[in-house]
């Protein structure tokens, strides 16, 4: 035992501020001293928190922010289920939590932390998030549309055919009524100038963008443009702001909030700038059901993932994914998570027992546990634990019974209100009515005669015409100036590889 202590005690002692994560456990024993902390310090090192439904998760996740909270530092949250919500109202005065921290021996404070709901264009409560079409980018776009890399690249050039328009693409319509106009004969001319278009692939994105509507893009796309320096605010008491944004609304609809979450995280890299290593993050990200961001997604797709969580480490925000498996999570990926905190996993099949191999194979070797066996009987709230040191060491595995959450474990009531309460509520709680643009491109479309393709389509007013000579820019030409507008489509990813 006395080895185990030192062992544990020694790798997990920090000079800086950290989580207190739990205490280590050996033959099913608690043993107080071997403390596990995790230094706030190799926090932009990011991590994993892994393991089976109704394993802990959620309760680690919150305690985590909590933590990272009381020490300053701003946490965003994906809250699928609605039970991250809790965070806003202190914990229950008996109960698990309690129990829990009666067991570690520590004194449990139930407290209430600040926390801002969210929720993507209003679907749901919280305040609305919104992003643009163009603000997307190709490459989101095309993950959210399932596209091949055939769709993708179309997509790519459409978008620069936008922009090199002045085509502001805000919200759905607007894109709707792009590929509608360059599948008609209206937009032949400018079909063909684009160069590399089928008209086939048009159609098939027009027929994937139904899902899409109706899947809460409807919602999401449009303006106000959410601010990525909201995400990084603290409360007038110094602690961070857990921005929480809340899904439950949208569960049956995961296609679009794994991208829009990846979209955070891209604006965030583009937005930051570079601060090297910190004392402390300046945010902490939390991707939960982080496999639906990897499932069928193309290779160029799962690069610019990969890249932007390289990358946004020297911005300083750390990235923690939350999913069952660590094999839902691409090894590419998987390799540059420092913090693993993995829940038991269950190995029923043979598949299962496939990934618990897998598993077993990215952790260093142990002196005190069979591997195998421990990620298969961790009880509930407890984990298999690895982190980086201060010294950017993968420490010891060590099975730890982690502590309670401070905050309720509950769904919190009141969420609707406290959003609309928030000064976040008037900036962004309406959403921006712009000039039916879409509709007016959608009538040019109705309007052109069924002329021989290599006729432009005759313009319906002369005086018109001489302004502009093409319907598009003619159409168009009502949008200049608008603050939809953008110098360069720099759909997030796609700048990404430019700067490489
Ligand atoms: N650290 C913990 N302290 C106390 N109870 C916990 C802890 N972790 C999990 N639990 C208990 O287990 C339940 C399920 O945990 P949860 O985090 O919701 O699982 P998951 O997110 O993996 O599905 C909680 O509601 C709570 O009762
Ligand atoms: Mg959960």
């Amino acid at each position: 035992m006395a080895a185990f202590n030192e062992t544990i005690a020694q790798a997990y002692a920090v000079q800086g501020a950290s989580i207190d994560l739990g205490r280590g456990v050996l033959d099913d024993k608690l043993v107080s001293d071997a403390v596990v902390l995790l230094p706030l310090a190799t926090m932009n090192r990011h991590g994993l928190i892994a393991g089976a439904t109704g394993t802990g998760k959620t309760r680690t996740l919150q305690l985590i922010a909590e933590q990272l909270s009381d020490a300053g530092v701003s946490v965003f949250a994906a809250d699928y289920k609605g039970d991250l919500s809790g965070l806003s109202q202190a914990g229950a005065a008996d109960g698990p939590a309690p129990k829990r921290m009666a067991d570690l021996g520590l004194p449990y404070q139930p407290t209430a932390y600040p926390v801002e709901f969210l929720s993507l264009g209003g679907i749901g409560d919280g305040v609305p998030v919104r992003a643009t079409v163009t603000d997307f980018g190709p490459e989101l776009l095309g993950k959210v549309l399932s596209a091949n890399e055939t769709q993708e690249q179309t997509l790519a050039l459409l978008f620069r055919f936008a922009d090199e328009r002045g085509f502001g693409l805000v919200d759905l319509a607007d894109l709707r009524a792009l590929l509608t106009y360059l599948g008609s004969d209206a937009g032949k001319a400018d079909l063909t100038g684009i160069g590399g278009v089928s008209s086939a692939t048009i159609g098939v994105l027009l027929r994937s963008l139904v899902e899409l509507e109706d899947g809460g893009g409807k919602e999401f796309f449009g303006e106000p443009l959410f601010e990525i320096a909201d995400l990084m605010r603290t409360a007038a008491d110094g602690r961070g702001i857990i921005s929480c944004l809340e899904l439950s609304a949208i569960q049956d609809k995961p296609a679009l909030f794994s991208t829009a979450l990846m979209w955070l995280l891209a604006e965030l890299f583009e937005q930051l700038p570079e601060v090297g290593d910190l004392d402390k993050p300046k945010l902490v990200f939390f991707f939960d059901e982080a496999h639906l961001l990897f499932a069928d997604a193309t290779k160029s797709f799962l690069e610019s993932v990969e890249r932007t969580v390289r990358m946004i480490r020297s911005k300083g925000v750390g990235v923690f994914f939350v999913t069952q498996a660590p094999t839902d999570v691409p090894s590419a990926v998987l390799g540059q998570l420092g913090a693993r905190v993995q829940h038991a996993l269950r190995a029923f099949t043979p598949e299962d027992a496939d990934a618990l191999k897998k598993t077993v194979r990215t952790y260093p070797t142990s002196e005190f546990y069979d591997l195998e066996k421990l990620i298969t009987s961790v009880g509930t709230g407890e984990a298999v634990v690895t982190i980086l040191s201060e010294k950017g060491v993968p420490t010891p595995v060590v099975h730890t019974r982690l502590r309670a959450p401070r905050s309720s474990m509950s769904t919190a009531s009141g969420i609707a209100a406290a959003a609309a309460a928030s000064s976040l509520a008037v900036k962004y709680g309406t959403r921006l009515e712009k000039e039916s643009a879409a509709e007016q491109l959608a009538q040019r479309v109705q309007q052109a005669p069924a002329a021989p393709a290599d006729q432009p389509a005759a313009p319906k007013h002369e005086s018109k015409a001489k302004q502009a000579s093409d319907p598009l820019t003619d159409f168009l030409g009502s949008r200049q100036g608008k603050t939809l507008q953008r110098e360069v489509i720099r759909g997030a990813f796609s700048l990404l590889r430019k700067r490489l």
